[in-house]
């Protein structure tokens, strides 16, 4: 029996940094969680110049993914590379020369979830990926494990750390582009930032979730995204002062009212007492309903060197134990049944969606502007709540804010899509849903 548990990794950036100095930080704790002495055998990145503030054996360095992949004497891959390529070969790689995986890479995982997950089976090999949604925050196994026995019938998450460190940013009076540069700056924004403010990323970790609680697949296309960009101070200003709510990027997979499910991601407005609105800066929280258990939240760092190579390192431990224990590969990392399909899931369109709205018109001030609008709304069955103008001109135009009743989205898009077109109308309106929570 072999005396240590030996483990490889792909990816010696800000999360892999994190790993190794958790190893050399805790390798006491490890080897009493684990039962048995951890070790980095090897780390392969592009770059080995770089000063990551850590001293580290450079016999361990390689710039050779398959090197590591292909050295006998390590039982565990981890894959902090990011991006689906080459992370998709070489995890598949991994898998077949019988290596058990752990992982940070939702985009992967949310594009090819079958092909990963059968891949593990086929070669009874572990897959963790605790790492890929929030960070530091054990939501993945606290769906997977630990709210196994409930049917879940919501799931409202802000797991992007960047946009909402953003949007709260905004919040306290700072420009969205700066925000995004100290985003950047503290290594929390992806390579590509239109992930974190388009909305991609929190597409990526939501398929996961949803997948997890629905224990089916949920495909990207199944997913409605709109992301932060066109949001401005003055919105999030408009809806503390005016509405008492908070502007929250949320990722939104719940059981719909008329039967099916919704899965979207969208800048949401939400009560300012809701547990999510406390989750400021690069915070993340997942607000999870059990038809059990009732309301849940998981709270914690999303993003960031030392919070994410903390869930990395757990699925590292957990695999290591079962590696101990003679178990590893026995039991699925996940459950999950590969064969579903849209019709099975009944993926609600965003069309039908029942919501109250907040919408922003950009109009030039002139008079009865306000009165045709109301009258394009009117046609469509939408009904006001209130409507806000003022005197906070940009140039000519004027910002005129009106909140909804509960309304059907696709009447408001047609709705809109009227308004858009009339010559007093400066920029494209912009349409905030606002989310009850019925716990
Ligand atoms: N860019 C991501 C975020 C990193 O800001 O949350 C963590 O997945």
């Amino acid at each position: 029996m072999s005396q240590q548990i030996n483990v490889g990794l792909l990816g010696w950036g800000t999360v892999g940094t994190g790993v190794t100095k958790i190893f050399q930080q805790n390798a006491g704790l490890l080897a009493q969680r684990t039962g048995i002495p951890l070790f980095i055998k090897r780390i392969a990145d592009l770059d080995l110049k770089r000063d990551r503030g850590i001293t580290i054996d450079t016999g361990q360095l390689t710039t050779r993914a398959e090197e590591v992949i292909n050295d006998p004497d390590i039982q565990i891959i981890v894959e902090l590379i990011g991006g689906i390529e080459p992370a998709k070969t070489l995890i598949l790689k991994a898998l077949q020369a019988g290596k058990h995986v752990v992982t940070a890479n939702k985009a992967l995982l949310a594009e090819h979830w079958d092909e990963i997950h059968s891949t593990a089976r086929k070669f009874s090999q572990e897959i963790y990926f605790e790492a890929s949604v929030g960070g530091g925050i054990p939501v993945v196994q606290g769906l997977n494990e630990g709210l196994a026995a409930n049917r879940i019938q919501a799931i409202y998450g802000i797991i992007n750390g960047t946009a909402n460190y953003i949007l709260t940013e905004m919040g306290r009076g700072q420009s969205y582009s700066s925000a995004l540069a100290r985003a950047q700056e503290k290594g929390y924004a992806e390579a590509d930032p239109a992930l974190d403010v388009e909305g991609g990323d929190t597409m990526h970790k939501l398929v996961i979730l949803a997948s997890l609680a629905l224990g089916k697949r949920v495909e990207p296309q199944d997913v409605h995204v709109e992301g932060i960009t066109r949001i401005t101070d003055q919105d999030i200003l408009y809806a503390r002062e005016e509405f008492d709510q908070q502007i929250k990027l949320l990722g939104i997979a719940k059981q719909a009212p008329e039967g099916g499910i919704q899965v979207r991601v969208h800048p949401t407005l939400i009560p300012a007492e809701h547990l999510l609105a406390s989750v400021q800066g690069v915070y993340n929280g997942i607000y999870v309903v059990g038809d059990s258990v009732g309301a849940t939240m998981f709270y914690g760092k999303g993003a960031g060197e030392m919070p994410t190579a903390s869930a990395v390192v757990s699925d590292i431990i957990f695999i290591a134990r079962s590696i101990h224990m003679g178990a590893a590969g026995k039991v699925p990392s996940v459950y999950y049944h590969p064969q579903k399909s849209i019709d099975d899931l009944k993926i609600e369109p965003v069309g039908e969606l029942i919501s109250e709205y907040y919408l922003r018109f950009n109009v030039k001030d002139e008079v009865g502007v306000i009165a045709k609008i109301a009258g394009m709304l009117g046609e469509q069955g939408i009904s006001i709540a209130s409507v806000i103008q003022k005197a906070r001109h940009q140039g000519n135009m004027v910002p005129v804010v009106i909140m909804t009743y509960e309304a059907r989205e696709k009447n408001v898009r047609k709705a809109l899509e009227s308004v858009d077109r009339m010559p007093f109308v400066m920029q494209p309106t912009l349409m905030i849903r606002v989310e009850k929570f019925d716990e």
